[in-house]
């Protein structure tokens, strides 16, 4: 088998492993062979490119994108950073892509089936694309907590779901952001499975630049693709 030199392979003191024992689902999916890297094809590492052109106006603001383009419920907050490499510079057209649960705590999806209201001005997803310094922005509701089955009593931390593209198709990167001082993030497999010194990189700070006066709370979470400080992935 050839190696892979299309893509660096993953530095396992900053990604959680693929089998986490506490996190029950991972016990199920996680490999039980050592991997085979595979070389990518051409069209893989080539393309699709996604930019500018594949967002919408409205595709950054969660708080306009429903259905109805009537106001959500919940505590309006702005979700702002950058996509750096490991030497600090901009990632510019990335499309960064995002899904959440409402103030609530529920998910749109049919396998949600929480006892919590959907809410009928609130898809829950958006993206944009980065600019030329790496920056991305959204607004959107600060996303509830929810039970989940993993264990008895188990609660997910509030958290937005993050989606990476880079140049290609097979540059996408998948992650979880949380929020400061979240009691439940000390009590979460997930988000434990990550190593101990990387998981504050999962966290995003609260940020009063970013706060719009009279409008929402702002954080920021900026989003570090290589190195040292790279931002743990989901596996
Ligand atoms: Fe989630």
């Amino acid at each position: 088998m050839s190696e892979n030199r299309a893509f660096k392979s993953r530095d396992w003191d900053s990604h959680p492993a693929y089998l986490s024992s506490e996190y029950k689902s991972t016990r199920l999916r996680s490999p039980t062979k050592p991997l085979v890297p595979l070389v990518q094809s051409l069209s893989e590492i080539t393309g699709p490119v996604f930019g500018q052109e594949s967002v919408g106006p409205l595709d950054d603001d969660l708080t306009k994108n429903g259905v109805t383009g009537g106001e959500p419920l919940g505590e309006r907050i702005i979700v702002a950073g950058r996509v750096l490499d490991e030497d600090g510079r901009p990632v510019p057209d990335a499309l960064v892509e995002v899904w959440q649960a409402n103030s609530a705590g529920r998910y749109i999806h049919a396998v949600d089936q929480h006892d919590a209201p959907l809410d009928p001005n609130f898809f829950g997803g958006g993206r944009c694309a980065t600019d030329a310094e790496g920056r991305y922005f959204f607004k959107t509701i600060k996303p509830g907590a929810y039970p989940w089955g993993n264990h008895h009593n188990a609660w997910r931390p509030n958290h937005i779901h993050f989606s990476l593209f880079g140049p290609s198709f097979a540059t996408r990167l998948v992650t979880q952001m949380y929020f400061p001082g979240d009691p439940l993030l000390d009590l979460d497999p997930i988000f434990l499975a990550t190593p101990t010194a990387a998981r504050s990189r999962l966290v995003a700070d609260f940020s009063l630049d970013v706060t719009e006066p009279g409008f929402a709370l702002g954080y920021v979470f900026d989003i570090v693709l290589r190195g040292r400080n790279e931002t743990p992935m989901e596996t």
